[in-house]
């Protein structure tokens, strides 16, 4: 027998310690349970139903693989026990639920965390919620959502992270790092292409191009998807005449193939079955064979798979291989989570609204919020006699947002509430809520304002104005309110107006009539204190805005990474206003813009103010030319040339001048939070790989394209001088 050398040793060694990896062991338990399974239990895992405890007895029949919109930990362990102890081999369920912003402790809308750009609170508000979550016995959560947004008319921009394909790639990843920290599995959603409906109308139709999915729409999933992300839920829309639920490119070419994905794949509500009336599938059998064939692996809420998938594979219809793979994709995953060794919850040890949790809403509220306007009204002198009105200062549900399924309005602290701990406070709601139409309350609003030595105004939405399937096609304040702003302009007193809403609503005359505006994405249980403590200058205002903000709805879409038209505006135009009478037809010019809104946004990607000012200078690079394996070090002098410490976030947006399709104007590819005492400089500085900036080309290659690039680090998306470079 030969002997072995050392070496031969220690390659076996680390075969063997491979071969015994939990991955292979988890693979192996799989393999082993499937073996066992009957077509019918199969696709009992695929199985994902909405309820209570009538799921008992689908548990029990083993009909059922996960459950979602059960909360009560009570009833959860009255469903696993029958799933563990009643069914023939005992797989426990995978309990799933909307924990969206928050599970009891709501956090900021998500539009609100990525306006902190501040992954790393991010990260902590997700593990905190995750922490509320699991020990009800929750184990899975369907977020992050990671639609990129680009017309605020669709009422789910609150729900993700705006505009932008980084921020949002970095978002979504902080968020399921922070879920995964605290064992609850996460679920990226909607794929793809969902927040490009046509007119902003929810579940609308998109017509977006390979190269499109690919450079915009697609990022943000892979980076959270090799940040761990545990499952993927396919989306209502469909893309190019093909439903996401139904296509086989999205959800096994790209997914599965490209990007080695081996988590499971979820359908959103039924849409299995709405393929139906997309006219997809002839009917809902139809519908699951399509989608079972293009790379699903669990239906929520169609019943198509229970009901036709046994009866499709007699057919021939779908090979039970691919059931093999799907019902894989599920046990993998309850393996992962522990959920064999560990089904149960322990009903006596449900964690919700703990001081560190508090904390972290708390500071994601502070920094979420966007100082649109000052003009030196605000921080307000503590002590102050302050005239509180508007129909969202002491709304504890409204100012939760939408989403928010296991949010308690008595947990919520409300600004009312928090801003008579440090000022003197005369009440007036002036509105009842925000579609409220009636002068009554103004009129008494404005005979208190004469109390007052100024006025803080809350409006902006009832939480059911965003959210899902709640599209507006006028973005203004709704009901009175823009009337009880101009009402508490007419007293003459400092009016401040803080918006609470779900997205960003065209305020601009709105703006005309205060002195300073905050903006709040909806702020969550723990707004009030924030906003107080922004109010009170405690803390310092700080957020940016991750969307743009639109003057007329008209506008919408309009997006800052957009590419240049052949005739983009000049600056001069002539606004409606202007224009002569009998006008020759050429006599305004021939560029891209508005007659009555013209081109800018009312507020571009990346805006906020502060109570401190902020300067940039001697923004430099260390080379003028890249090669395309080198990286690119910028550096800069960031000074607070204010009377506040403040934070400040830099961001580093890129151009590609030529390319082989056109290229976006501005790319935001870094961005970085510096705390500054008033007076101070800090010397700063950002590295880029050259290789960051690729794009999917002419020849549909992801590639970086030699060329001449110009680069800006600024305080948003529409300021600084670009520096040039070049890529060789
Ligand atoms: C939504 C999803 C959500 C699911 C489960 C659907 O209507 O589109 O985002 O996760 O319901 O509640």
């Amino acid at each position: 027998m030969r002997t072995m050398t050392k070496h031969t040793a220690l390659v076996l060694a680390a075969m063997l310690a491979l071969a015994c990896s939990p991955k292979d062991e988890i693979d192996r338990k799989v393999e082993d349970l499937l073996s066992k399974m009957t077509l019918h239990e199969k696709i009992g895992q695929m199985n994902q139903l909405s309820g209570g405890e009538w799921l008992v007895e689908s548990a029990a029949k083993g009909e059922v693989g996960s459950i979602l919109n059960c909360v009560d930990p009570a009833e959860i362990n009255a469903v696993q026990r029958a799933a563990v102890e009643d069914s023939r081999l005992g797989i426990p369920i995978l309990v799933s639920r909307d924990v969206i912003h928050g599970f009891r402790t709501i956090f900021p809308l998500p539009l609100g965390q990525a306006a902190t750009f501040d992954p790393a609170l991010v990260e902590k508000g997700a593990a905190a919620s995750a922490r509320e979550a699991v020990s009800s016995g929750i184990k899975w959560t369907f977020s992050p959502m990671l639609d990129i947004a680009r017309d605020p008319r669709w009422g789910r921009v609150a729900e993700g992270s705006g505009e932008d394909p980084y921020l949002d790639a970095l978002m979504g990843e902080a968020m399921v790092k922070g879920y995964r920290s605290e064992g609850l599995a996460s679920c990226v959603k909607h794929f793809v292409g969902y927040g490009a409906a046509e007119g902003g109308r929810d579940y609308n139709t998109t017509g977006l191009t390979e190269r499109m999915l690919r450079n915009v729409y697609f990022p943000a999933f892979k980076r959270a998807i090799d940040a761990g992300a545990e499952t993927l839920m396919t989306s209502f829309n469909e893309n190019d005449g093909i439903p996401s639920t139904g296509n086989r490119w999205l959800l096994t070419d790209i997914l599965r193939n490209e990007w080695g994905f081996d988590g499971m794949v979820v359908t959103d509500w039924n849409s299995s079955g709405e393929m139906v009336a997309h006219g997809f599938a002839s009917d809902l059998k139809h519908a699951t064979e399509i989608s079972v064939n293009a790379g699903v692996d669990m239906d929520m809420m169609s019943y198509g798979y229970i009901s036709f998938l046994e009866e499709l594979v007699k057919d021939g219809k779908v090979k039970e291989s691919r059931i093999d793979d799907a019902v894989r994709n599920i046990l993998r995953l309850k393996f992962r989570l522990g959920l064999f060794e560990n089904p149960y919850v322990d009903e006596n040890a449900v964690i919700a609204y703990d001081g560190e949790t508090l904390a972290a809403a708390r500071q994601a509220a502070v920094e979420s919020a966007i100082l649109l306007k000052n003009d030196g009204v605000l921080p307000l002198a503590k002590g102050m006699k302050i005239l509180v009105t508007g129909p969202l200062a002491d709304a504890p549900y409204e100012q939760m947002g939408t989403w928010a399924f296991d949010g308690e309005a008595e947990h919520t602290v409300t600004p009312l509430a928090a801003l008579k701990e440090s000022f003197n406070v005369i009440y007036e709601p002036g509105l009842a809520y925000s579609r409220d139409n009636s002068m009554a309350g103004i009129v008494k609003a404005r005979q208190a304002a004469s109390r007052a030595d100024a006025i803080v105004v809350f409006v902006g939405e009832e939480a059911i104005l965003s959210g899902e399937a709640h599209s507006l096609s006028s973005l203004d304040l709704q009901g009175a309110q823009s009337g009880l702003i101009s009402a508490m302009k007419s007293t003459g007193k400092p009016v401040v107006v803080v918006v609470m809403a779900g997205r960003p609503l065209t305020i601009e005359r709105d703006l005309a009539n205060c002195g300073a505006m905050l903006y709040c994405f909806h702020p969550g249980t723990m707004g009030g204190p924030a906003i107080a403590d922004l109010l009170s200058g405690v803390e310092v205002p700080s957020g940016k805005t991750p969307i743009t903000f639109l003057r007329t709805a008209g506008q919408a879409p309009m997006y800052y990474n957009h590419t240049n038209s052949g005739r983009p505006n000049t600056g001069t135009e002539t606004l409606l206003e202007d224009i002569p009478i009998a006008a020759g037809q050429t006599s305004l010019g021939c560029t891209s813009y508005y007659l009555d809104s013209g081109y800018g946004p009312l507020f571009p990607f990346g805006y906020g103010l502060s109570y401190t000012t902020f300067e940039y200078s001697n923004i430099s690079l260390d080379s003028t030319r890249y090669g395309k394996d080198g990286i690119i070090k910028v550096e800069f002098d960031l000074s607070n040339t204010g009377k506040y410490d403040a934070t400040e976030t830099a961001q580093l947006y890129v151009r590609d001048l030529v390319g082989s399709v056109t290229r976006p104007v501005k790319e935001l590819k870094r961005f970085g939070r510096f705390t500054l005492k008033a007076g101070e400089t800090v010397h700063a500085g950002f590295e880029l790989p050259v290789s960051e900036l690729a794009f999917w080309n002419s020849e549909m290659e992801y590639t970086v394209e030699e060329g001449a690039f110009q680069l800006w680090v600024a305080g948003n998306s529409a300021d600084g001088t670009p520096v040039e470079f070049t890529v060789e």
